[in-house]
């Protein structure tokens, strides 16, 4: 879940870790840190602090660092030992011969410290990955260079790890490692010099020309120069690909926070991604990277859709789509459980797994089982290249651009963009879709960027109805069918960004327990679309109106009974029933954005939060 940022080259190194940790700084908040390495022979200098990056900079503003064409940084989500400065990361061994970030769990870290100590080493530090650092110090010590002493010492670990390595006995050099699932390292290719990191963000405003590490795989940078390897010994051939991704969208522009721009950047991403995977005129579907899964849309029994947190609420909305409109049986699950579960599937079940990130380890591990079971598998992914899309036999990309807010937004609703244009091409390939009702699903979705376009020109109005809830301390969101994704989206939302209790419920199970609740200072968001199920939704509102409950309503446009039987509402367009959850998502977003902001909470770096959890 931690950032890291590395660079060697001929520009000065420290100004490009410390904004690579801003533009990383999503990944984790706790602490921070760079290494620098000045000229042959000198020690590495290291700098740390706990709090965010600001606080590392006060802190190197007292000392200032030295100059150095070679650096690694870190920004730090606590696993093992509080956040401290001294639990920070850079962390060296005994000396200053090595030092490294880490990005994941050693999970055979007590005997590896108790090993080490036996020997002589003393620590600085709780975390566990202090014991890397002197392991790779006593490889080095037994005359083995950077990369092997990292090969070395990656295979006395267990668990997953992205871990990189700077030495001053090879000075100019950069060494990186990825075990399983704990997060991506990337490699930037520049002119005359080389990056690492865990994430695009922070090498977009250096390059577009990268490469992704794969699972056991090495690499040693310089500044003209990288070397792949495998953690087995062998060389291994990795191609660099060159991204279409734009810096710019790494910015917050005239936005106050991310969060708030990525929610106005929803109209342009839907219609990126939309553009992308279809044209209306004439109408048809271009999902070009599906790879050796396109022939298993044709045989397979059914869907098994994967994902956590939101991306498996637009899984849910998936389900929907799946069920709907290529009559194919779909399920979903949440990846943390599926992959324990020994699940029973083989080449019957496609898999589709959804993931902005494509590095979520949950998900990464629940695709492996997937995998040893023969069940082929595609991705919805936001990220080219990333583990996700390595992993599936094909990819339904999404073109949101970079994510940066820590809660989801716009990777929400264009993964159920993508989702609807995979089911379309299920429906297709399988004969169960007409030319005519295809011809309109694409119409029907090509019409939403506008339409989520004009509703967000409305973001302030729709802002003023949170202020109801600046002193609430719980929220029910209820909704049914296609609207109950939305209502256990909304309730995450609101809870993540205001810290207000908030609970999502299907709401026909209102009357098998949540009722008790109901009371007038315990607020509900009802969800009553146009979808088949409204008038359950309007006996729901009823019941709850008449114990002295308050509901605020989203309903569509003109529904003037709602509107009546409702405290408040807030309309959304009349779109096809099931498109909803893209109209319906928004002022649900715009409600917990406004609640945050109104509670005074951090809304681009929520407490406790990463935006990418490659941790169990
Ligand atoms: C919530 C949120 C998370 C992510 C989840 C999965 O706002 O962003 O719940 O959706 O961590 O992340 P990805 O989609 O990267 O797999």
């Amino acid at each position: 879940m931690c950032g890291i940022i590395a660079y060697t080259g001929s520009r000065q190194a420290a100004p490009i870790l410390l904004a690579g940790l801003r533009d990383l700084e999503y990944r984790g908040y706790d602490s921070a840190g760079v290494a620098l390495l000045p000229e042959a022979g000198s020690e590495p200098a290291v700098a740390k602090r706990r709090g965010k990056i600001a606080e590392l900079d006060g802190a190197i503003g007292e000392h200032a660092l030295p100059a150095a064409h070679t650096g690694i940084g870190h920004t730090r989500w606590a696993t093992h030992g509080s956040p401290s400065d001294a639990n920070a990361h850079p962390h060296t061994g005994c000396g200053s011969d090595v030092v490294i970030v880490h990005n994941g769990i050693v999970e055979n870290y007590a005997a590896l410290r108790a090993e080490l100590a036996g020997r002589g080493h003393a620590f600085d530090s709780e975390t566990d990955t202090e014991t890397i650092a002197h392991l790779l110090e006593e490889r080095l010590d037994a005359g083995s260079d950077l990369l092997a002493a990292m090969r070395e010492a990656c295979a006395r670990l267990t668990g997953s790890h992205a871990i990189v390595a700077l030495s001053p006995r090879e000075p100019g050099i950069v060494v990186g490692a990825r075990i399983g699932n704990a997060g991506g390292v990337v490699v930037g290719y520049g002119k005359g010099e080389m990056l690492l990191s865990s994430d695009l963000a922070a090498l977009l405003p250096h390059t577009r020309e990268v490469a992704f590490l794969a699972d056991r795989q090495l690499v040693r940078i310089s500044g003209d120069r990288v070397d792949y390897a495998g953690l087995d010994g062998s060389a291994a051939d990795v191609v660099p690909r060159t991204l279409s991704l734009d810096p710019a969208s790494a910015d917050k522009g005239a936005y106050d926070t991310y969060m708030r721009k990525e929610i106005m950047e929803q109209p342009a991403a839907l219609a990126d991604t939309i553009g992308g995977l279809m044209t209306v005129e004439p109408p048809r579907l271009s999902l070009d990277d599906l790879g050796e899964a396109r022939p298993w849309l044709e045989r397979v029994e059914r869907v098994l859709l994967v994902g956590m947190g939101t991306s498996l609420h637009a899984a849910m909305v998936g389900r929907w789509y799946f069920e709907q409109i290529a009559r194919l049986p779909a399920d979903i699950d949440n990846a943390s459980e599926f992959r324990y579960r020994e699940p029973v599937l083989g080449p019957e079940t496609l898999v589709v797994s959804v993931s902005q990130s494509g590095e979520t380890v949950d998900v990464l591990e629940a695709m492996n089982v997937a995998r040893a079971s023969g069940a082929p598998q595609i991705t919805i992914c936001n990220t080219p290249g990333s583990q996700t899309t390595r992993v599936a036999d094909g990819t339904v990309h999404t073109y949101a651009g970079l994510e940066r807010g820590v809660a989801s937004t716009k990777t929400f609703t264009t993964s159920i963009a993508a989702l609807f244009a995979l089911a379309l091409e299920t429906a297709r390939v399988r004969g169960r879709i007409s030319e005519d009702d295809l011809a309109r699903h694409v119409r029907d979705l090509a019409a939403m960027p506008e339409i989520v376009g004009r509703q967000l020109e409305s973001f302030d109005a729709i802002a003023a109805a949170a202020e109801r809830f600046r002193t609430t301390d719980h929220i029910l969101f209820l909704g049914r069918g296609p609207a109950l994704p939305i209502a256990l989206e909304g309730a995450l939302k609101m809870k993540e960004l205001s810290y207000v209790h908030a609970e999502g419920y299907a709401a026909g199970e209102m009357k098998h327990g949540p009722i008790a609740l109901i009371d007038s200072g315990f607020p509900t968001v009802a969800l009553a679309g146009q979808h088949a199920l409204r008038s359950k939704i309007v006996s729901n509102i009823e019941q709850i109106r008449a114990r002295d409950g308050e509901v605020l309503a989203v309903v569509t446009e003109g529904d003037d009974e709602l509107i009546a039987l409702a405290n408040e509402s807030l309309t959304v367009p009349s779109v096809p029933a099931l498109l909803e959850p893209l109209a319906a998502i928004v002022p649900l977003q715009v409600l917990a954005y406004a609640t945050a902001e109104a509670r005074g909470c951090n809304i681009d770096q929520p407490r406790n939060l990463a935006k990418t959890v490659t941790v169990e």
